[in-house]
């Protein structure tokens, strides 16, 4: 009598993916990253960052460096820390990096994002502003990774093992990291007031309630992609922040379900992009932002009047968006500037099911690998 029991399926936890897993343990890796940085007195506690007040006020600007999502998650990144914090960001992707001789001085703070902490590119680039005096912060998922020890400043993103090599949970949390960063950079340097860091505060611990009602609700979603997975072009367009989550959603798609896509800033359609859409051309246009609502109805409308299927994203409420789109997935209410966590969710799904409607091996993708230890 032998019994034999399926490792992989029980690590699954009932899931068929892993990446389906992890996309529904976000609401539980956002809260562990945020809910033990948080202390009774509503200040943010970092542990592993030492940067004080004076360090800060040293420091006139930051570089944030990256590949792959977690560089999508640097786009956020810079957002948050010029709005809260005040300080000029650069984004980079790590393998340009080095090769453009950077302004980096010991003035400079370089954060590097990686979830595995191990990326070589990443790790290089890493190296080059320690060597010209910058400040180093990591921002991980994996403890005593090579890049979260070669740092000063360490954030762990507390979400657990990332199996699938397309990231999901790692991404969100990567996201809660760089808003409690750029909060108590702002608060330290008094460029955020105590109203508005409370505010920001009480809404990033909504967030992951928000989530899980989300996940709850995903039949659009996968309706959608049962109607849409035959497309061979997709575009993504978004403005401000939107367009850094559509490059995010655009990455999962291709990623996973070789689908050729692209994601565009919205006002760059006009200068070359406008020209692919065609009849039928499936673009997903976020509008989460109430200040960039109305032009961004307008892109949707010029690619509409091109024969183009949209799937509008938008915050609920926010009806006005149906005689733009063709379909529109609605998120729950948030402010604008932390919308990022909620509206990738749907295109996380989306991506899923679209390769999964195609029979691709989700989970493992072909040519990808989860960490890339070669440059
Ligand atoms: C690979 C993975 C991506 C990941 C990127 C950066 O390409 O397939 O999912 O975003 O590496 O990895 P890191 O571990 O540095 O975040």
């Amino acid at each position: 009598f032998e019994v034999t029991w399926d490792v992989e399926a029980a690590e699954k936890g009932g899931y068929p993916h892993f990446m389906l897993k992890e996309i529904y343990e976000q609401p539980k890796a956002l809260k562990d990253t945020l809910s033990p940085r948080i202390n009774e007195n509503n200040e943010i506690i970092l542990d592993d960052i030492k940067l004080t007040k004076e360090d800060l006020e040293k420091i006139n600007k930051v570089v944030i460096v990256a590949c792959g999502t977690a560089y999508h998650a640097g786009l956020v990144g810079r957002y948050a820390i010029e709005k809260f914090a005040r300080i000029p960001v650069e984004v980079d992707v790590a393998s340009e990096f080095r090769y453009r001789d950077p302004f980096v001085d010991d003035k400079t703070l370089f954060i590097a994002v990686s979830q595995s902490g191990e990326t070589a590119d990443t790790l290089a680039a890493l190296r080059e502003a320690k060597e010209k005096g910058a400040r180093i912060m990591a921002v991980t998922n994996v403890v005593g990774s090579r890049i979260s020890r070669e740092a000063d400043d360490v954030f762990y993103t507390w979400a657990g093992p990332e199996i699938a090599v397309a990231s999901t949970k790692a991404y969100t949390t990567q996201l809660m990291a760089m808003y409690l960063i750029a909060l108590n950079m702002g608060i330290k340097k008094g460029t955020v007031t105590k109203e508005k860091y409370d505010e920001v505060l009480t809404e990033l611990k909504a967030l992951p309630e928000k989530v899980e009602t989300l996940l709850e609700n995903i039949e659009n979603i996968q309706k959608l992609a049962d109607q849409q997975f035959h497309n061979e072009n997709v575009f993504y367009i978004g403005r401000g922040i939107d367009d850094h989550v559509g490059r995010e959603g655009s990455l999962k798609l291709k990623e996973i379900s070789y689908i050729h896509s692209e994601a565009i800033a919205a006002g760059e359609l006009k200068h070359g992009t406008i020209a692919l859409i065609e009849e039928g051309t499936l673009v997903v246009a976020l509008a989460t932002h109430d200040y960039l609502y109305d032009k961004m109805l307008s892109n949707m409308k010029e690619v509409k009047a091109r024969g183009a299927y949209v799937i509008g994203v938008a915050q609920e409420g926010n009806q006005e968006i149906e005689k733009s789109a063709d379909a529109v997935i609605y998120i729950p209410n948030t402010m604008d500037e932390l919308s990022p966590i909620l509206s990738v969710i749907p295109l996380q799904l989306f991506a899923y099911y679209i390769a999964v409607a195609r029979g691709a091996d989700v989970d493992k993708p072909k040519n990808l690998a989860k960490s890339v230890t070669v440059e």
